[in-house]
């Protein structure tokens, strides 16, 4: 059970220097990431230019634990990437990067707050639906790729 026990990990901003970290943190983590893409580093580096308040990283000492990125559409705000590294998980990590992403995209004047979760990822279901988040149960994404990895 997650008593939100981490008084010794720090949340701050990731600075453009911590991408590689922030990937390294995805693989160690099994998240899937998008190599052609989005999640390449120049790309990333773009997005925290344009979006620096919202990648958000937890650490523990030196060491990224957790990490996840809000996107700002400017009518609704995303979390993305939501991802803690196996040792430090059930301890509310996720629970204080998600609050800290809600926090800045409020900030922003976002009041609709959404995410996309893999129909398997029964974790994740979880941890959104105990932080309020609502199934949208007559809503299927769509998406036309460019190329399959991006
Ligand atoms: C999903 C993930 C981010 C959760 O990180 P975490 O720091 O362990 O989450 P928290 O400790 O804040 O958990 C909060 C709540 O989520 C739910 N939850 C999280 N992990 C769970 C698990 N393994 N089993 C059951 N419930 C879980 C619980 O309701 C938990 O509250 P509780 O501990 O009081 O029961 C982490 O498991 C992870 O990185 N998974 C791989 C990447 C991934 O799937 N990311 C999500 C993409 S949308």
């Amino acid at each position: 059970m997650s008593a939100l026990n981490t008084g010794s990990i720090d949340m701050r901003l990731i600075s453009p220097d911590e991408i590689e970290q922030m990937i390294s943190l995805w693989h160690e983590a099994g998240l899937p990431s998008k190599p052609g893409g989005r999640d390449t580093v120049e790309s990333l580096r773009e997005q925290l230019a344009n979006d620096p308040d919202l990648f958000i990283g937890a650490f523990d000492r030196e060491r990224m634990i957790g990490a996840i990125i809000g996107s700002d559409d400017g009518r609704k705000g995303w979390v993305n990437r939501l991802a803690v590294v196996p040792d430090k998980r059930r301890s509310g990590v996720a629970s204080r990067l998600l609050e800290r992403c809600e926090e800045a995209l409020r900030r922003r004047g976002r009041q609709i707050i959404c995410t996309l979760i893999e129909n398997d990822n029964d974790y994740s279901e979880r941890l959104f639906t105990s932080k309020g988040y609502k199934r949208e149960n007559e809503i299927i994404y769509y998406a036309k790729r460019d190329a399959d990895d991006i």
